[in-house]
């Protein structure tokens, strides 16, 4: 396997987990700066033709994983690989990203949802190829439906 580094980090207005959104239908409207470190520069090349991004990040204060989770807006516990849980045997995290603009080795995006300083690991051009129709999402459509249906 393969040691990971870090190709730069994240300048978010998030310092503290509780500052970050969470719930069901929760919109991530935050914007962030993904700073790449000079070495990795040149890798950046051509990517102002994309409008979003997929940036994969070290959920780097997340002290230990567990299994089996409960999600803040939901009591039943479900499987770590069917959450987007920070608690993970491998702490990677996976977020799509508008790009704004680029400055340099600077991107700035709007959707961050990582704390400050967090170490970016990768990124690449996000693409959909997944029609609307063929999505299921499981769980968090029961438990979606059900917070409708409590709203009433
Ligand atoms: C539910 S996770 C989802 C992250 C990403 N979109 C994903 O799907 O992998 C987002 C939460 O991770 C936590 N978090 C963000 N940055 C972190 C970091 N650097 N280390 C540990 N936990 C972090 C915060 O509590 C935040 O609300």
């Amino acid at each position: 396997m393969f040691t990971p580094r870090a190709i730069g980090y994240v300048s978010s207005p998030y310092k503290t987990t509780s500052e970050i959104p969470k719930g069901l239908n929760t919109r991530h409207d935050a914007e962030g700066v993904l700073r790449i470190l000079r070495d990795f520069e040149l890798g950046l090349t051509d990517i102002e033709g994309f409008s979003h991004l997929f940036v994969i990040w070290e959920f780097d204060r997340s002290p230990d994983f567990a299994l089996l989770g409960s999600p803040p807006f939901e009591e039943r516990p479900h499987g770590v690989f069917a959450t987007r849980s920070p608690r993970r045997p491998n702490p990677i995290g996976l977020t799509v990203v508008e790009l704004l603009r680029r400055q340099n080795a600077d991107l700035y995006v709007k959707g961050v949802d990582m704390l400050d300083g967090t170490p970016i690991l990768d990124i690449k051009p996000y693409m959909s190829s997944v029609p609307m129709e063929k999505l299921r999402r499981g769980w968090l459509a029961e438990a979606e439906a059900r917070k409708a249906l409590e709203e009433r």
